[in-house]
């Protein structure tokens, strides 16, 4: 066992409690479900064994979705709807067939679970049963999700327990830590996917070198993250301050950390036990924190580490590399294709990538390579700004071009790169990155030179160069040589070049949307229309309407936007330029525009709170790209609830961004065009004045007030003024309490720190004078809680703003 200090630790009310139980069971063994295991009532088929309290339950599980011959002994959540194991025994060993199987003791006093033929799958395999048989052990399920395998005759003597073999999950009461003694520290196991319980390649375990400190680990080798040195002051870990932050309302549940002579350990305690809590290592390589909301029947995440997927150590597999603001995340290296093509489309990318074509050396063997061969079949090609792969070897080299002969020398060699020291790597290349940071880390990677083309670009230098180059021969070959590597350096990197938009023809999209049959919807810019191309992937065609560009600038502008990729914009993937055809091809969105979620009748469809919160932030991160990471500013001009598309996980992605400047819209005139739209325009449209990035924020802001509420602010045909309710919050917020604006239903699941950070940031955005209102990446820090915010004044004018959109509304329609 892993905690020595279990036993004495007990307390009585335990063992009375534990001694109840088990008369209880044994004199009610005839009503339902009982929560002990003992020789003579083994466990089999349907059967479940159901903790008293009613909390957990344990038997025979078979993940959704998983093969139908592979069952597995766990231990769930009895009362949740949806079956979410903690605990799995057998997890390398499933069973083919639960009726003819059992879980019993055996002989030795272990649980085991056996099979038709009582062949033993597995075992809780201690050695620690000292007089133990058959007739003197039992097994108890408690209510706190433990499993203990404990002597009949004194039930405090706890010779098992499943606490401290967990599988992936941490439980409240469950320790989590080392054993100074013997060193050895607790682990939790990811699965292998979502349908495959055998352990995965990420784990949890203690720090072996510093205490109160825990890591995520990597097959077992290679820690990749830690939240760092637990705060007992704080209740958290230093890197994680967000996890007090991101507690549930009043704390409701504590994170302890417990150090004495024999071990150390971390303890998570939840203060109502009626809460569903749980922390897992998830088959991605994230550490996450659940907690079950019985109201919307889900889990909600309260926290996910690290935050970045692409810190996840090999998140991508070998040979390809990860990139956080692009989907699909990971791609792999040029002259590389995915490993398993299924799983990669299916979003598990860690099977990684392998070559198209065999590097002609190993063709022959490996080794060592004649002379002319190598420097005929193989180049290099250049990925810039990249986080280096691990585990390279340093060799002696004085130029770029001796750690390329270096390279070049040995067939195990996959990479180079020359910043003074020459590194080479002889293993797979795991864990690229793009690194947008000012580091300008470039690795040249061995390719074919098949993979290479032979055009005049500067991509595959001609390697004959080097062969009179050679270390010795220093002179105006090197000096060319040189320069052709200063421009291969500077060429754009591979990690650009996917980029490249495609061009659809006229005919094949009237093919691909069955002649423009299925309409999704009609914006300001045309109508769009659903369109299956032939690999599958189901996309959005928006047709639009009264371009006034001619082709090549219409070109150009579809190639600025097409090199926008940010997880929260819509992706452009082509377009259609024929004849007076204009046509955009972006990603499907499965959940169409918010407005359709924001402005429902029934009440119980709503979005919930968080998911709405959410969506905020990734608004505002894609406005933020756009105004500050793009090459050139883009102001959208047009933020609504209908412009904001959401996909299959209700993450935002603003959509018809750049489209104001493609249709050459005369702005001056837009009070007049875009009536549907008044309720989200700054007051410049209307003064006059220069037009930034601000009117963004303004409509923005807007926008966010209607989030919160649920309600569009300005009804058609209403006159809304007297309950404008951005005037409403405004004033609230200066008598310090919003809280009371929402209905009783909304307030229910409004996490209330984070509805009035959203009502300060509305209330800014929507300030008369511009220079007032908050960019979009400090609303991005503001709503994260980052950057603390002060309060916002009442801005006078929007009584005025309302009371005239009213009207004009109402003028407009009659
Ligand atoms: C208990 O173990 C004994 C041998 O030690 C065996 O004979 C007996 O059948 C076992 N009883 C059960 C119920 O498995
Ligand atoms: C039980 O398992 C053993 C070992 O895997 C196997 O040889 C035997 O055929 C199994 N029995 C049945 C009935 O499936
Ligand atoms: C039990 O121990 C045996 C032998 O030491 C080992 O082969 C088996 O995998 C262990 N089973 C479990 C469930 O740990
Ligand atoms: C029960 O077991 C506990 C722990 O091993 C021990 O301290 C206690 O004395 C035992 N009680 C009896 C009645 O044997
Ligand atoms: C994990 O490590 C083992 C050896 O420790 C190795 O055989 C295996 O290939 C590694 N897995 C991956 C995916 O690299
Ligand atoms: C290639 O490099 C590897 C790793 O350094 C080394 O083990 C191997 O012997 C080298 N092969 C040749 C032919 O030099
Ligand atoms: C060059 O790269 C190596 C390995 O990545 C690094 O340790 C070293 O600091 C770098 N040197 C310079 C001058 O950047
Ligand atoms: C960029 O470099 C400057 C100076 O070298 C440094 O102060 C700054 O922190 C760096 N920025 C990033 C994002 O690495």
């Amino acid at each position: 066992m892993a905690h020595a200090g279990t036993t004495s630790a007990t307390p009585c009310s335990v063992v009375l409690y534990k001694l109840f139980i088990l008369l209880f069971s044994i004199q009610g063994s005839t009503a339902g479900a009982t929560d002990v295991i003992t020789s003579t009532r083994p466990l089999s088929g349907k059967q479940k064994l159901v903790s008293q309290g009613g909390k957990f339950a344990l038997g025979f599980y078979q993940p959704g979705g998983g093969p139908q011959d592979k069952w597995y002994i766990a231990i769930w959540y009895n009362k949740v709807q949806k079956v979410t194991p903690v605990w799995i025994a057998n997890r390398e060993t499933p069973i083919s067939d639960p009726t003819s199987s059992e879980l019993t003791i055996w002989t030795d006093g272990n649980l085991v679970l056996l099979n038709k033929s009582r062949s033993i799958f597995w075992s809780s395999n201690t050695t620690t049963t000292t007089g133990a048989s058959n007739t003197t052990i039992v097994v108890v399920l408690l209510n706190t999700g433990n499993l203990v395998l404990t002597y009949a005759s004194n039930t405090s003597n706890i010779i098992w327990q499943s606490f401290n073999h967990p599988t992936d999950t941490q439980l409240p009461g469950m320790k989590f830590g080392r054993n100074k003694l013997t060193g050895v520290s607790d682990r939790q196991v990811s699965w292998r996917n979502y349908m495959d319980p055998s352990p995965g390649l990420f784990s949890v375990a203690m720090d072996p070198s510093v205490a109160a400190q825990y890591l995520l680990i990597w097959n077992n080798s290679r820690p990749y993250y830690t939240p760092g040195k637990f705060n007992p002051q704080a209740g958290a870990f230093s890197s994680i301050p967000s996890m007090t932050v991101m507690m549930m309302p009043n704390s409701i549940y504590s994170y302890e950390y417990v150090e004495n002579d024999k071990e150390e350990y971390f303890l998570l305690t939840v203060k109502d036990d009626n809460l569903f809590l749980r922390t897992v290592i998830d088959p991605f390589g994230q550490q996450k924190g659940m907690v079950w909301l019985e109201d919307k029947q889900d889990w909600m995440l309260y926290f996910a580490e690290p935050s970045e997927k692409c810190s996840v150590y090999s998140m991508c597999g070998a040979f390809s590399w990860c990139a956080e603001n692009i989907i699909p995340m990971c791609s792999c290296l040029r002259g590389f294709s995915a490993q398993s093509p299924i799983e990669w489309s299916s979003g598990n990318y860690m099977g990684g990538c392998t070559r198209n074509v065999a590097l002609p050396c190993s063709l022959n063997g490996g080794g060592s390579v004649p002379l002319v061969h190598r420097y005929e079949e193989d180049r290099f090609y250049v990925a810039n700004n990249v986080r280096l792969p691990d585990g390279s070897q340093t060799v002696r080299a004085a130029s770029a071009i001796e750690s390329e002969v270096a390279c070049l020398n040995n067939c195990s060699c996959m990479a180079y790169s020359y910043n003074e020291t020459c590194s080479l790597w002889y293993t797979d290349l795991m864990n690229l990155k793009e690194n947008l940071g000012n580091t300008t880390n470039s690795i040249f990677i061995r390719l074919p030179a098949s993979e290479i083309p032979h055009t005049k670009s500067s991509r595959g230098r001609p390697l004959w160069v080097i062969v009179g180059g050679s270390i010795l021969a220093l002179g105006v070959c090197l000096v060319a040589v040189l320069c052709l590597l200063h421009k291969k350096r500077s060429f754009k990197g591979l990690l650009h070049i996917d980029i490249n938009m495609t061009t659809f023809r006229y005919k094949d999209l009237q093919l691909v949307t069955k002649t423009f049959s299925e309409k999704l919807g009609a914006g300001s810019f045309g109508s769009v229309f659903k369109g299956v191309l032939q690999d599958g992937t189901t996309v959005a065609i928006k047709k639009l309407e009264g371009v006034r560009q001619g082709e090549k600038q219409f070109r150009a502008e579809m190639s600025t936007l097409g090199t926008i990729h940010h997880v929260n914009l819509i992706q452009l993937l082509g377009f259609c330029s024929e004849g007076e055809h204009r046509m955009l091809i972006y990603e499907y969105m499965p959940h169409g525009a918010l407005d359709q979620h924001l402005f429902r009748a029934g009440l119980g469809d709503v979005l919930p709170w968080n998911t709405r919160y959410q969506i905020a932030i990734g608004i505002a991160k894609g406005l933020t790209y756009l105004h500050d990471n793009c090459m050139n500013c883009i102001i959208h001009c047009d933020i609504k609830p209908e412009n904001i598309l959401l996909d299959a996980t209700f993450s935002p992605k603003v959509a018809d961004f750049g489209l104001a400047k493609l249709l050459g819209r005369d702005f001056s005139r837009v009070i007049t065009t875009m009536r549907g739209t008044i309720g989200y325009l700054a007051p410049e449209w209307i003064g006059g004045t220069a037009i930034t990035a601000k009117v963004d924020v303004f409509s923005y802001g807007m926008m966010l007030f209607e989030i919160i509420s649920l309600k569009r602010n300005v009804e058609h045909g209403k006159r809304c003024a007297d309950k404008f309710f951005p005037i409403l919050v405004a004033t609230k917020i200066q008598e310090g309490d919003v809280h009371e604006l929402l209905d009783a239903h909304l307030r229910r699941d409004v996490n209330l720190e984070e509805l009035d950070r959203a009502c300060m940031v509305a209330c800014w955005c929507v300030q008369q004078d511009e220079r007032s209102r908050p960019t979009m990446g400090v609303i991005v820090q503001i709503l994260e809680g980052l950057v603390e915010v002060n309060m916002p004044p009442v801005p006078r004018y929007l009584q005025v703003l309302a009371e005239s959109a009213g009207e004009s509304m109402l003028s407009s329609i009659e």
